[in-house]
């Protein structure tokens, strides 16, 4: 049994089939011919924080594949009043064929995926966001931006930075990552990418400076400055981040053809200005719908 918890655990050769199988997907799901892979399955739908992308793709791609969907708040749960997520896991996975969880941290996952007796997947920790990384390449695919990118992302160093640090790391391609003092990523996953960056060729760039990123890169990324749990630290962060936003000056050094991805949220003029957000809105909302597509696995 295979869980779906950090593109850590997936070779170059596995991401990159499951991105040729999304595209196979998402032709069929264009044309409508919705193929009942999952015939009669149940996915539980666990979210410990706010979601609209995550909860839509995951609950109308598992219709779309003939199961279900059950969305479970952990507000309406037992485990918000104290049940143990242990104990969570073995009664909800004696039930359902999967499990979708959104939570804060990664060992909570992980925890669960122990004690769970079918597949977890991870909707989003503290530490990764590993279903959106697999939309963005999508993106970038169909954007003809796949081949020798040069990524560069702006910002926090966040799930969303630590993802795309694996995504570089495991599929080879040249990463660089520009945060604020402080705001770096997470030393332990640097490392572990670092490692993977050794074996397939990746150029992992770490630094302080956005326009040194940015300059000449061929996919420009950004997120938020205040992810989910971090709200109380919002007027810190804003000032700190000063400098770091994805304006047009800042977009005029990337390559002349670069896109912009984002998660999304967005929030506008602060990691992004208006004006980049809009004059790259088909690229944008075409990666959030490729999250329909790009978890989809029969
Ligand atoms: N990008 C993303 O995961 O969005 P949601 O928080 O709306 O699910
Ligand atoms: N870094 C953001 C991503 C949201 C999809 C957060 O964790 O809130």
């Amino acid at each position: 049994m295979r869980h779906f918890l950090t593109l850590k655990d997936f070779s170059k050769d596995e991401i990159l089939e499951m991105i040729d199988l999304a595209i196979a997907i998402k032709k069929e799901a264009k044309a409508k011919n919705y193929v009942p892979y999952l015939k009669d399955q149940t996915l539980g739908m666990i979210f410990e924080k706010s979601s609209t992308r995550t909860r839509v793709s995951f609950e109308v791609g598992i219709h779309q594949l003939g199961g279900k969907g059950l969305f479970l708040s952990s507000n309406d749960l037992q485990l918000g009043r104290g049940e143990p997520m242990k104990d969570t896991a073995r009664v909800i996975s004696r039930m359902v064929d999967m499990v979708m969880i959104r939570t804060f941290a990664q060992s909570t996952l992980e925890e669960f995926a122990r004690y769970s007796k079918v597949p977890v997947i991870s909707g989003l920790s503290d530490s990764y966001h590993p279903v959106q990384l697999m939309a963005d390449y999508l993106t970038m695919v169909e954007y003809n931006k796949a081949k020798n990118p040069i990524v560069a992302y702006v910002g926090d160093g966040n799930n969303m930075t630590h993802s795309w640090l694996m995504m570089a790391s495991k599929l080879g391609f040249e990463l660089r990552i520009a945060t604020p003092k402080g705001y770096e990523v997470d030393e332990s996953i640097l490392a572990d990418a670092l490692a993977f960056a050794k074996q397939s060729g990746a150029v992992i760039k770490i630094g302080n400076d956005p326009k040194e990123a940015i300059s000449g890169a061929t996919v420009v990324t950004t997120d938020t400055w205040v992810s989910m749990g971090q709200e109380s630290e919002k007027a810190k962060r804003v000032a700190d981040f000063q400098g770091y936003m994805v304006d047009e000056a800042m977009m005029a050094l990337a390559h002349k053809d670069a896109m912009f991805l984002h998660c999304l949220p967005a929030y506008r003029d602060y990691e992004v200005s208006e004006a980049v957000f809009e004059a790259h809105a088909d690229e944008i909302f075409d990666e959030a719908e490729n999250r329909l597509h790009a978890q989809k696995k029969p």
